[in-house]
């Protein structure tokens, strides 16, 4: 299977504008799932909520998600992409998976990081793995790499492959991802976005880096900082269905819930 991801930077609140770079950046891509960074078409450093609500999409009459409807049918293609998802009064940091011609599943970030909280929704839909060519897909955005529940539970589920578009500010998921990779035995596409965010409330500047990781914690590759990135690899999902660490350890079988119980609860 060829997975991969696209590294860009959209510019802030020009959505056709992004929407243009992602489909010239991906023109005659052979892959079988691409990843898109988190917001892909809105941007991220927002001012308020109504602003959200203004850049935002239902994606049950958006020209965009049509536009990538389109072009996965056209490229025979599947995306997962970070999408600002308008639903009725609610506003969602959301992940979309693409596919030929039809929306396939939807995620709502369900851990907002910083400022996100001020006009975002918390994300609202279970962590749940989909069927993409005999691959299991699950996916996560960005700050959810700090709560490793999100990866143990999509693992659980029977992902093989997280996809995880991000913005990211800050210089600790790249090496986090590879041990959420190493203790589920899954692989993991982290799309991230390059340059910078300047905005009335001030600038922020997110770290590109994005990486592919296998589930030995292999980086098969991690782009530059700062350069726009398309890369496709080719992988054995297979290698994520075996959760042996050691002859005698399998990082599933060995769990003891029981003693797992805090986890249940809110503090
Ligand atoms: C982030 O969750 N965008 C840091």
């Amino acid at each position: 299977m060829k997975i991969g991801f696209f590294q860009f930077e959209p510019r802030f609140g020009a959505v056709e504008e992004n929407l243009e770079r992602v489909l010239s950046g991906l023109h005659h891509v052979e892959a079988d799932l691409v990843v898109l960074p988190e917001l892909a078409f809105t941007g991220y450093l927002f001012e308020d909520r109504r602003e959200v609500m203004s850049l935002a999409e239902d994606p049950a009459g958006s020209m965009t998600v049509e536009t990538l409807k389109r072009f996965c049918h056209e490229q025979d293609i599947f995306l997962v992409t970070g999408f600002a998802e308008r639903h009725g009064n609610k506003v969602f940091n959301s992940a979309l998976l693409i596919g030929p011609g039809e929306l396939v599943h939807t995620y709502r970030k369900l851990h907002l990081f910083s400022t996100e909280k001020e006009y975002f929704d918390p994300g609202n839909t279970p962590l749940e793995p989909v069927e993409v060519r005999g691959a299991r897909i699950g996916m996560m955005i960005c700050f959810d790499w700090a709560f490793p529940e999100t990866a143990r539970v999509l693992a659980l589920k029977g992902a093989d492959i997280l996809c995880h578009p991000s913005n990211l500010v800050l210089p600790l998921c790249q090496q986090a991802m590879v041990t959420r990779c190493l203790e589920n035995r899954v692989f993991a596409v982290t799309a991230n976005r390059i340059g910078s965010d300047s905005r009335p409330r001030g600038t922020l500047h997110f770290t590109g880096q994005s990486q592919v990781v296998t589930p030995d914690g292999e980086i098969l590759h991690r782009s530059t900082e700062d350069r726009e990135e398309l890369y496709v690899a080719e992988i054995e999902v297979g290698i994520a269905k075996n959760k042996k660490m050691t002859e005698k350890n399998d990082l599933f079988a060995d769990r003891r819930p029981l003693f797992y119980t805090p986890l249940m609860e809110k503090k």
